[in-house]
């Protein structure tokens, strides 16, 4: 069979694991040198690169954007996807900035993006927005697991400082952690949800947030001895004019409710359908494997859309009429 040339851009702590699936499918997948700051760091500097034209070399098929930031990685996209590219990302920061111009350049160009891994890492939450298609009326959800497990350890008493460094180690955190302190990768997510749950752009600059600068050892032991969990929650909901109300904010949630039991990297999602119905869905949300899971996942089905076209010498279906 046929293998697809892949370039990935970045080798963290997502790339890495993503880079040992397609290693494990060299039947399937031929990757181009992979994109990183300092190849030398690596141990076999053939597979690396820090040129973005060795990167891209060859005019691969299937692109997949691991990098950080959101205005730079969003440009080598929207590129790949203008040359007709199939595009995976697990970037939340740009997938929510430039929306639109992603989904109208894949579309012109004839390829796809697919970022599954953006929102809620292996806890199926864009897939179950989609198979509500519009039929939502609010969303909330903890989405942000290395806030999660620092509101826990906070709980536990220990300092800020350390919980942040042991999430980085973790591989939960972003490479610059500010981002998840201060929940713009939980507002990311959000606008993301809000995009695909009411087809509403709200930009995540738009969106109220909270930091969690302020929450102490002593708020969080304190919230625990009432009965109560600190989290940080997004949540959105569609006004009767239509407009969307979001943010994301640190609550305390009685023991009880069923965010309150998210741990460590683990994402919880409810959703509340047209009729009253809650969705809940769970899953982990953050680190290497459950994320790189889920962006193996896109990845493989961008194969079988390259690759996966029916023959035209295969019989006709047979019609299930005919097995009624
Ligand atoms: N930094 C993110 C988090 C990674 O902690 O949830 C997953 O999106």
């Amino acid at each position: 069979p046929e293998r697809l040339r892949v370039a990935l851009l970045g080798c963290g702590a997502v790339g890495a694991g993503v880079l040992a699936y397609l290693q494990s499918r060299p039947d399937l997948f031929e990757v181009n040198p992979v994109l990183v700051r300092r190849p030398a760091k690596y141990g076999d500097p053939g597979r690396y690169t820090a040129q973005l034209s060795e990167a891209l070399a060859g005019n691969p098929d299937l692109v997949i954007e691991l990098l950080g930031g959101a205005d730079r990685p969003a440009e080598l996209m929207l590129s790949a996807l203008h040359h007709g590219a199939q595009v995976v990302t697990a970037n939340k920061a740009a997938v929510a900035k430039y929306y639109d111009p992603l989904h109208a350049c894949a579309e012109a160009g004839g390829g796809a993006i697919r970022y599954s891994a953006a929102v809620g890492g292996g806890a199926p939450i864009l897939e179950t927005l989609k198979r509500l298609d519009g039929d939502v009326v609010a969303l909330e959800g903890v989405m942000n697991g290395t806030c999660n497990y620092l509101l826990s350890r906070l709980g536990e008493g220990w300092s800020f400082d350390d919980a942040v460094a042991q999430a980085q180690e973790l591989g939960y955190a972003e490479a610059d952690p500010a981002a998840d302190v201060d929940s713009h990768d939980a507002a990311d997510k959000l606008s993301i949800l809000i995009r695909e749950a009411f087809g509403v752009a709200l930009l995540p600059d738009r969106i109220a947030k909270e930091s969690l600068r302020d929450v102490t050892p002593e708020a969080a032991q304190a919230a625990l001895a009432r009965g109560e969990v600190l989290k940080q929650v997004g949540r959105c909901r569609r006004l009767p004019d239509g407009s969307i109300e979001a943010e994301v904010r640190v609550v305390a949630l009685p023991v009880a409710h069923p965010l309150a039991g998210a741990r460590n990297e683990e994402n919880r999602f409810l959703v509340t359908d047209g009729s009253g119905m809650v969705h809940q869905v769970f899953g982990k949300g953050a680190g290497r494997w459950p994320t790189a899971t889920a962006v193996f996942a896109d990845v493989m089905d961008a194969q079988r859309a390259l690759l996966g076209r029916v023959p035209a010498d295969l019989p006709a279906p047979v019609s299930l009429k005919l097995l009624a």
